[in-house]
Parts: C-alpha cells; sequence; structure tokens
C-alpha cells in the first residue's frame, strides 16, 4: 500500500481510504495530522535541539517530562530511542544488580528488534544469552486460564529455584498472544515467589498511554508496583521515537551512576516535545474518559460477529480487542498481510484491533462492516 495522505483515523491510497484499526501499531492514539503534535515536535526543535542530559545539560522540557514521571512515583528515569532501548535499558541496570542471573520471559511476546530482545520473545534469535523462556499456551475461558496461570506459577518457580533467574520481563497486557490479561491472582502469586529475589521488569511499551485507560497499565491490572517499567509507542503520540525505562526507588537507589547508558540522542528532544504536549492534550480533550467508550464498542462488536457465528471467542481490554475467527479466508489472509495488529500468533486464528482515542461512531460502523465482511 502506497500511502498517499493520513489524516485522524483515515489512511489513503491511490486508490482507496481505509481507517487505521490499530492505531498505527498501538502507537497514534491521537490520530494522524494532528497539528498540535507535530508543532509540538518542531517547536522542541528550534527551542535546543539537542539536549546532553546524561552529562548534567538539561532543558525545561525535559525537566518537566521527568517531573511528570517522578509525580508518577518513579525515581529514575533513563530516555531511550525506542521501545527496544527501554527494554535493553532494564536489562542492563536489573543484570548489574543481579550479577550472573539469567533473565526469565514468557513466549510468545514481543519485546524489540535487539538480538536480546528478540531472544526474550523467541522470534528466531539465534543469540544464546543468559535468557530463559516459558512457552505460555493462550487461554479462552476463565477455566483454561486459571489452569494455565498455574502451570506457569509452578514452572517459574522451578526456573527460579533450579536455574539461577534473577530478573523476569513479562508483558502486563500480552497483545502477541491475542491479549490473554493474567487474573490479579497471578499477579499476586508470581510477587509471592519473586519476593526480593527476583526483579520484575513490565514491558508497558504496547500498552501504556492509555490502552487501559490510564497512563501505565500496571495502576489498572497488576496488584504491586512493578521494580522496572518500559515505555514507549504512544508516549508521543506516534509522532517521534522515544522510549524510557521507569525505576522504582529501591532499584535505582543501587543503579544510579553505575554504568553510562544513553544514547547519542539522549532524549531526542523532538520526543520530549512531543511527550509533554500528549500529557497536555490527554488532560484538556479528557481522552482517558473515552477508553470505557471504545471498550464499550468493542465489546458489542464482539458479540454481534459472535451472534452471527463468525468468532469463537473474543477478549477486549480498554482499546484493545482481539478477536478469534472461525473460518479462515483468502480476504482473512489478505487482511493479515495488510495489517500489523491482525497478525496471529496466539494459537488462535485472531485478529486484533486497538481503535485510537479519537474513534467515532463512524469509526466503529466501518469496523464492525469490515470485520463481518472479512469474516464471513
Ligand atoms: C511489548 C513491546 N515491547 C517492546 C517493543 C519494541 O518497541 P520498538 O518497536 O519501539 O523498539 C514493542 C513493539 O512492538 C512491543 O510491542
Amino acid at each position: 500500500m502506497n500511502l498517499i495522505k493520513t489524516k485522524s483515523y483515515w489512511i489513503l491510497d491511490e486508490h482507496e481510504s481505509y481507517i487505521d484499526i490499530t492505531s498505527g501499531g498501538f502507537a497514534f492514539p491521537f490520530g494522524y495530522a494532528n497539528e498540535e503534535l507535530i508543532d509540538s515536535v518542531s517547536q522542541e526543535m528550534r527551542t535546543v535541539s539537542k539536549c546532553m542530559s546524561n552529562i548534567g545539560q538539561t532543558t525545561d522540557s525535559v525537566e518537566k517530562a521527568e517531573q511528570f514521571l517522578k509525580d508518577n512515583n518513579w525515581s529514575g528515569i533513563i530516555w531511550t530511542v525506542t521501545g527496544t532501548g527501554a527494554v535493553e535499558a532494564a536489562l542492563q541496570y536489573t543484570t548489574l544488580l543481579n550479577p550472573n542471573k539469567k533473565i526469565l520471559s514468557y513466549t510468545p511476546g514481543w519485546h524489540g528488534t535487539s538480538i536480546m530482545t528478540k531472544q526474550l520473545s523467541a522470534t528466531s534469535s539465534n543469540f544464546s544469552g543468559p535468557v530463559r523462556t516459558i512457552k505460555t499456551n493462550p487461554w479462552r475461558t476463565d477455566l483454561e486460564r486459571s489452569i494455565e496461570e498455574k502451570r506457569l506459577i509452578e514452572r517459574t518457580e522451578i526456573e527460579i529455584k533450579s536455574h539461577n533467574v534473577g530478573i523476569l520481563v513479562i508483558n502486563p497486557a500480552p497483545w502477541y498472544y491475542g491479549l490473554n490479561i493474567w487474573s490479579n491472582q497471578f499477579w499476586l502469586s508470581l510477587k509471592e515467589i519473586c519476593e526480593d529475589k527476583v526483579t520484575i521488569i513490565v514491558d508497558d511499551v504496547a500498552s501504556c498511554w492509555g490502552k487501559t485507560g490510564e497512563y501505565f497499565s500496571h495502576t489498572k491490572l497488576i496488584p504491586f508496583k512493578p521494580d522496572v517499567v518500559c515505555i514507549g509507542k504512544a508516549i508521543t503520540g506516534g509522532y517521534a521515537p522515544l522510549g524510557a525505562t521507569l525505576f522504582s526507588k529501591n532499584i535505582w537507589e543501587r543503579a544510579e551512576g553505575r554504568i553510562f547508558y544513553g544514547h547519542t540522542f539522549r532524549p531526542y528532544m523532538g520526543g520530549i516535545g512531543a511527550f509533554n504536549k500528549s500529557i497536555e492534550i490527554i488532560n484538556r480533550e479528557k481522552y482517558f474518559d473515552s477508553v470505557e467508550n471504545i471498550e464499550t464498542n468493542l465489546r458489542n462488536i464482539g458479540y454481534r460477529l459472535k451472534s452471527l457465528d463468525l468468532i469463537n471467542t473474543f477478549r477486549v481490554y480498554g482499546q484493545c480487542a482481539s478477536f478469534d475467527v472461525i473460518r479462515d479466508n483468502h480476504k482473512i489472509q489478505n487482511f493479515k498481510k495488510r495489517y500489523y495488529g491482525a497478525s496471529n500468533s496466539s494459537g488462535f486464528n485472531s485478529l486484533r484491533v486497538c481503535p485510537m482515542f479519537i474513534a467515532d461512531n463512524e469509526y466503529f460502523d466501518i469496523l464492525e462492516t469490515t470485520l463481518i465482511d472479512i469474516m464471513s
């Protein structure tokens, strides 16, 4: 598809206009061609086009961005360029504090494109680093979930006791499994077996900035504060690359200053401009209030698809939904080729969607009609 224009939730090529069903890969909740966000990037670049905050230089806007994160109870902040970088920074600091310990993750997953984050995700990395993975079976029902979670807790306990695991990396809302959200009980059991021995890194890159109706998904989904949280994608509304690794006090007190971690762009100022602007827009437009409406619309679409016998099951959380289709056909195959969110790695043939904050009735009508069309 050769794009010629984008605007709000619309994407245009030479022939047709389409709605974007995945918020540009979970990164563009404010929609396309948002003048305010575009201006925020260039304005920031005009003010100070380069910032070396890691070696003592900073700007008011970096301080403003860091203050927002500190107000949300994060003691240490490392700016990165991508979500991958945020996970890498989390690993570098936590391995420093847990020398010779192994890193555990649940797969299939997605944590980025570096050699280490690919290994964590079990996506074709040839690297044999200090990573251990546990394969997760997606579930459809509460019963299947409790059986799977119990198995995962048992396996995790063995990994910690017998395989020297000291760091755990986990997605709070794993879209890669098909949006199988962990139960509260799972998190509590995980915390209990990790105690103070295992550092928990939550990869919130895809699920932060309103996907759950709050800035960080852990405040909605996890009954304790994680040691480290990685954010990215939507934090700039998708208008500039920026990621961040956020450290809780107990980790940061031990890690700060012990290694140098920084990029040439530390941070990239266009990203900082868009970051601050994204928070301003969310508050002004009360965008997090719209998430409940998005969730209701997605659920209604799910019930409709089910009543038409087009899906087996579906899962919805906040801005995201995963529909398990019954019949695969060439239209679905084509759709998957075109749309990132439609890829299937959950074990079910599921299509994933993530409407933007700005999705309105027209959007949901088109989404429902499109899904009915391709699934029929
Ligand atoms: C959960 C998760 N973590 C990390 C990343 C990597 O982010 P980036 O593509 O910005 O490097 C992604 C990207 O899709 C992701 O979904």
